[in-house]
């Protein structure tokens, strides 16, 4: 994985080939991604359904499709569908338990697993509602789809993540489990842009979001580093660039998207 691609390309590609499918291998290789992602208490509540826009029955592609980003889902060829499982945190002692037998938690076997059944799986169990509402297992999840974008890219394929309006009917098309939450779609596929899919998008400043052991102190933004970023190639010109317009007349007629 390059540096360059989490700090400099990395980016949501909104256009991509309709008529070029993916392949499940590298698919496969995302989902491993996701998969090795850290999560608390080594839980792994992040689940997908991959949808191969070549196979997917009927009604599960029409679930997906909704008004204004669903240009995107209805060109993409694969949606993959990321969701979370809250029933994987009812295992949380299971999985606990294996990372002491693992010996990557605690130093005494034995006496961690009797400190996990003695205390910290009942504590875990009764703050479990406080961590559901915590937002703590969906970060897990983000990480692990972010780990899932980065490989997409380095295999040269694009994604877009689009939040749905359409989870209950996603839920019963798809089957999900009742303990499911769908999280987002995310459009895989080959860009029809190009590498830079229109620059850098706006960001808000480095100071003022990143602080130095307190609030009010901004973290120092050195410019020599900025400087070493541009000289690597890691940083890209801000959108939009010089040829976006005619880019984007280009990728609506190819394409045949609506006006917005
Ligand atoms: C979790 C998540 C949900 C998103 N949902 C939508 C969405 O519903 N519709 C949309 O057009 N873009 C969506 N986006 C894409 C963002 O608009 C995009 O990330 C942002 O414009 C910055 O562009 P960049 O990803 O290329 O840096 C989503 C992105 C993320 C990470």
């Amino acid at each position: 994985m390059e540096v360059q691609e989490a700090i400099g390309t990395r980016r949501t590609y909104r256009f991509l080939l309709p008529h070029k499918g993916v392949e499940l291998a590298k698919i496969q290789k995302m989902l491993e991604a996701a998969r090795r992602a850290s999560f608390w208490g080594n839980v792994q509540a992040l689940r997908a359904v991959v949808v191969d826009r070549a196979t997917a029955r009927e009604d599960v592609l029409a679930s997906l499709s909704a008004p204004v980003a669903g240009f995107q889902i209805d060109r993409a060829p694969v949606v993959i569908v990321w969701y979370l499982d809250y029933a994987a945190l009812d295992d949380q002692g299971d999985r606990l338990k294996e990372l002491v037998n693992a010996r990557v938690l605690g130093v005494d076997r034995e006496k961690a697993l009797d400190t996990l059944d003695s205390f910290l799986i009942p504590f875990f169990q009764k703050v479990m509602p406080h961590i559901k509402a915590s937002g703590l297992t969906e970060i897990d999840c983000g990480q692990g789809i972010a780990q899932a974008t980065l490989v997409a890219i380095d295999q040269g394929l694009g994604t877009a993540c689009l939040s749905t309006p359409n989870e209950e009917v996603i839920k019963k098309n798809m089957r999900l489990p009742d303990t499911a939450k769908v999280l987002l779609l995310m459009c895989v596929g080959y860009p029809a842009e190009s590498r830079e899919a229109g620059g850098q998008r706006p960001r808000l400043p480095f100071e003022g979001i990143f602080h130095l052991n307190e609030y009010g102190n901004p973290f120092p933004c050195d410019e020599k580093v900025i400087e070493e970023l541009k000289q690597a190639r890691l940083l890209q010109e801000p959108a939009p660039l010089p040829e976006r317009e005619a880019e984007l007349h280009y990728l609506q007629k190819a394409l045949d998207l609506p006006d917005f």
